[in-house]
């Protein structure tokens, strides 16, 4: 393959979000752990799965960051999932003392790297990898808008019984149960979903993706969302291999943009080669602006616990 990928943390979501990819034959695929061997073995299953699932990516697990060198984007999922009860946010101090150190070793070897952080808190945990990083912000941005507008569109198409691809949606804010969906811009196939469901019914819907992670956790027990967090991720690397310029919701960092300067927030950007070649505003009723607001807070009393 031509580019590189490598994938930190090989627990639930980095084994999957490294299957994909190598799976679809975007780039050859390294997948890192801190446990002794894990990864190897994962890594070599998947490489041996190839032939039947028709793929040729060289995937293989390490435990070393030497063999990261050179990767053209990092994946970084390392560090502790959620329990039943907790709030992502609860995440910090554990998940901050992982993505610091984890952060310093990934650009030591990949100066060029796009960096897309997956662990949570999501936003804060991106912050992070910019600070210590020091790359510039069109090149570190995180995961998390795609998997909470993927759940909207599921619950939306489950309601109206079509095909999830006819639904389309947007998802704003912080990754947190202040995210703020946007329902005037949920459409099926461009026919705004008011006119398939009720207020009251697209307010529970609502409801429902904001605890839409609690919801997995709370019958998983013990850990969080793998699959469609790790297609979320494989989207992005996509649209950066290929340079497919799509409009995706992605925790970008803000300068100005909604108002919002010098934090992450889920918005809808541009990704392609150069990663976040563009951040897109669009126009907020003032009931929008107040709940984007409220989710700006919350992600800046999680940044603000950062040791940074
Ligand atoms: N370096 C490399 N890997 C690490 C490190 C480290 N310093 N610390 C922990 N890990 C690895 C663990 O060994 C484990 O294999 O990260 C992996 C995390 O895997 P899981 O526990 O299965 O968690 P997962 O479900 O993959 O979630 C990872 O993504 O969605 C978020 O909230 C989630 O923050 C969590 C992260």
């Amino acid at each position: 393959m031509e580019k590189k990928v490598s994938v930190i943390g090989a627990g639930h979501v980095g084994e999957l979000t490294a299957f994909n990819i190598a799976s679809r034959d975007l780039a050859d695929v390294t997948l890192l752990d801190i446990i002794e061997d894990m990864p190897i073995g994962k890594g070599l299953d998947m490489r041996e799965a190839g032939p039947v699932g028709k793929y040729d990516s060289k995937i293989f697990g390490t435990n070393s960051y030497e063999d990261t060198a050179d990767s053209d984007i990092v994946v970084i999922t390392a560090g502790k999932p959620r329990k039943p009860g907790m709030s992502r946010d609860e995440l910090v101090e554990a998940n901050f003392k992982i993505i610091k150190p984890v952060t310093e070793e990934v650009v030591k070897h990949s100066p060029n790297a796009m960096l897309l952080y997956v662990t949570n808190p999501l936003d804060a945990m991106v912050y992070t990898g910019l600070k210590v990083s020091q790359f510039p912000k069109n090149k570190v941005f995180g995961m998390a808008g795609i998997l909470d507008t993927t759940r909207f569109r599921t619950f939306l198409a489950m309601e109206i019984g079509v095909s999830v691809e006819s639904l389309q949606a947007l998802v704003l804010g912080g990754h947190g149960d202040t995210m703020v969906p946007i329902p005037r811009y949920a459409t099926v196939s461009g026919i705004p979903v008011s006119h398939f469901i009720s207020k009251e019914r697209l307010d529970e819907i609502i409801q429902r993706t904001r605890k839409g992670g609690g919801e997995i956790v709370s019958y998983l027990k013990s850990g969080s969302a793998y699959y469609a967090p790790a297609l979320a991720v494989t989207e992005m690397v996509e649209s950066i291999i290929k340079d497919k310029k799509k409009v995706l919701p992605c925790a970008a960092y803000l300068e100005g943009e909604y108002g919002i300067n010098g934090i992450y927030f889920g918005v809808p950007i541009k990704l392609g080669a150069n990663g976040v070649e563009e951040i897109i505003e669009i126009d907020l009723t003032d009931e929008e602006k107040k709940a984007i607001k409220n989710s700006e807070e919350a992600v800046r009393n999680v940044v603000n616990l950062l040791d940074l």
